[in-house]
């Protein structure tokens, strides 16, 4: 089985002693808690990023990026690229997250460069791809989905299947509090594993932990988890109180001891 990631993503929230208050209650769970199927992730701002890592060092919590320039170095002002971030030796960076693509334009070619800059620095992106409600209605939601793969990935060589995590983020279901039924969502997974295993193989696909995004609570994260093919969560809005994120991993410990 695959372990599953419970990763946290803040967005623009907490300040450095919200992040440090935070931090230092989840290494005290982590270090009582460890558990090794259900990994913990966290991506906090980017300027808490250097305190993060710092805080967490001996700790099984993971410290994530939540954007990444497409650029290499440069003059780019405002932005952060990817060496130097792997220079910090985080080991996950989101990419294409929906806000990424509503606010800021980032089109499938963006992501896909962006991705490969996460990959070439040798750290694990977090490939964020999902239909917005109109698509959905409009029975699109495959259609997109195999868009956003196929431009996302495109020549993206996976040899293990390890080297990148997806999120699968219904844009209809982030912020809303409207979260996908477990079907939807598993329906949504097992449609993105199958054209893993289409355009790379079986033991790659296999392989590719797939998470779930959009309004993941304390009260509906079991359901979701227990579903074969969703293999952690990509949690906003819950995973900004330490103890419904606490709550969250002890339900996904809980689950990986029957799935
Ligand atoms: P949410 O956000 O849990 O607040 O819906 C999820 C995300 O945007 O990753």
């Amino acid at each position: 089985m695959r372990p599953l990631l419970i990763a946290g993503n803040w967005k623009m929230n907490k300040d450095l002693f919200e992040t440090l208050a935070f931090l230092q209650g989840l290494k005290a769970y982590a270090h009582k808690h460890a558990e090794d199927r259900v990994q913990i992730a966290v991506a906090p701002a980017y300027p808490f990023l250097v305190t993060a890592c710092d805080l967490l060092k001996d700790t099984p919590v993971k410290v994530a990026a939540q954007d990444v320039s497409a650029n290499d170095d440069g003059a780019f002002t405002g932005e952060v690229s990817a060496t130097m971030l792997a220079s910090l030796h985080l080991p996950f960076c989101l990419a294409g997250h929906s806000e990424r693509r509503q606010y800021h334009g980032e089109t499938d070619f963006v992501v896909n460069t962006k991705l490969k800059q996460v990959l070439k620095n040798g750290m694990t992106p977090i490939f964020c791809l999902g239909e917005k409600l109109e698509e959905r209605e409009a029975e699109q939601t495959n259609a997109v989905l195999e868009r956003q793969l196929a431009d996302g990935l495109s020549d993206i060589n996976l040899l293990t299947g390890r080297e990148i995590v997806v999120a699968y983020e219904p844009v209809w279901a982030i912020g809303t509090g409207k979260v996908a039924t477990p079907q939807q969502a598993q329906d949504a997974h097992a449609f993105i594993r199958n054209w893993l295993m289409n355009n790379y193989n079986v033991a790659v696909a296999e392989k590719i932990q797939i998470l779930y995004g959009g309004s993941v609570k304390p009260d509906n994260i079991r359901e979701l988890m227990l579903q074969p093919d969703i293999d952690g969560a990509l949690i906003g809005g819950a995973a900004l109180k330490l103890e419904q994120f606490t709550a969250m991993l002890d339900t996904s410990k809980e689950v990986v001891k029957i799935k």
